[in-house]
């Protein structure tokens, strides 16, 4: 390690935005943990890593385990001493009309897209104090910023994570500590595949499964014009060699015009655009 090389620490790099942020990150020169829970899934990473000779390193770490993160934040400690740069990008979706939700979907679903952020972050935080440096990049969504049918749960879980940020932000600064959030548009990766339906949503006597239908029509058209993961890479690595990063960025054309629309439109007149978008 160069004596002046940043440290970044990535969760959930096996597939889509992680992968692609560490690689990013890597290539940029920073010292680069790309942390996941399953490590069998570690040899594209681990390919790319060699071909291009990066600075990356593979750990075991999930966000639902504090041992697993207490494990893997101390053995980066003990390797490098200093984490200036900590991505929470773990997440999945959980899908399914809210009546239809078991409380413990809903739990299992805070447990990694909220309380996998809390946790990753209150074991690196003492880290970044103490070094008076860090920033730390949480992976919101559009859906931090918009509810849509279907999404009850998981836009729950990133609007959570967004006052999360914003608060913390305010207790960090005087630490020379900076959080930021961004907040990607629809993106094509493994997140539709690794979508948990809800098990009652799965029943075609839901009362909701016309809803659910439309929405899963209007969704898979989305995802077909969905941004690369490489766009939110570049948008991650921007805030955090930025000498000054703002709370929020948003990553890709499609948030960008529904942020358009939320900032210029009534509650009323942006609800009925919605629905017309989504589920005509
Ligand atoms: N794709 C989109 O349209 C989109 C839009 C806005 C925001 N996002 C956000 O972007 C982030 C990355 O998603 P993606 O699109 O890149 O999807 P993805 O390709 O499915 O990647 C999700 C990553 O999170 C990991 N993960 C899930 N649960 C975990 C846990 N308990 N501990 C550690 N890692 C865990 C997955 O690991 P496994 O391979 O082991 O499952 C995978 O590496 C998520 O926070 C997501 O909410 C995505």
């Amino acid at each position: 390690m160069t004596s002046n090389q940043k440290v970044a620490v990535v969760t959930g790099t096996s597939s889509g935005v992680g992968h692609e942020t560490s690689l990013a990150l890597a290539r940029s020169g920073f010292r680069t943990y790309a942390t996941m829970r399953n490590l069998n899934k570690s040899e594209n990473i681990k390919s790319v890593a060699t071909k291009e000779n990066l600075p990356i390193h593979i750990n075991q770490l999930d966000v639902t385990d504090d041992i697993s993160i207490k494990n893997a934040v101390q053995a980066i400690l003990s390797e490098v001493g200093r984490i200036d740069v900590l991505v929470n990008n773990a997440g999945y979706a959980l899908n399914g009309a809210f009546e239809d939700l078991t409380t413990d979907e809903i739990k299992a679903q805070f447990e990694t897209n909220l309380f996998g952020v809390i946790r990753t972050t209150q074991a690196i935080l003492p880290i970044m104090r103490k070094q008076e440096f860090g920033i730390i990049v949480n992976m919101s969504s559009g859906a931090g910023r918009l509810g849509y049918p279907g999404g009850s749960a998981y836009v729950s879980t990133k609007f959570a994570v967004e006052g999360l940020s914003e608060s913390m932000a305010y207790e960090l600064e005087p630490f020379g500590i900076k959080v930021v959030l961004v907040e990607p548009g629809v993106i094509r990766t493994n997140f539709a595949n690794a979508m948990v339906v809800a098990k009652k949503s799965q029943d075609p006597n839901s009362p909701y499964s016309q809803i659910m239908q439309k929405m899963a029509t209007s969704f898979e058209h989305m995802m077909e014009n969905g941004s690369s993961p490489d766009l939110v890479a570049k948008v991650v690595l921007k805030a955090v060699t930025s000498e000054n990063p703002s709370l929020r960025y948003l990553a890709g054309k499609d948030i960008e015009t529904w942020m358009e629309g939320k900032r210029n439109k009534s509650d009323e007149e942006f609800y009925k655009m919605m629905k017309q978008n989504l589920i005509k």
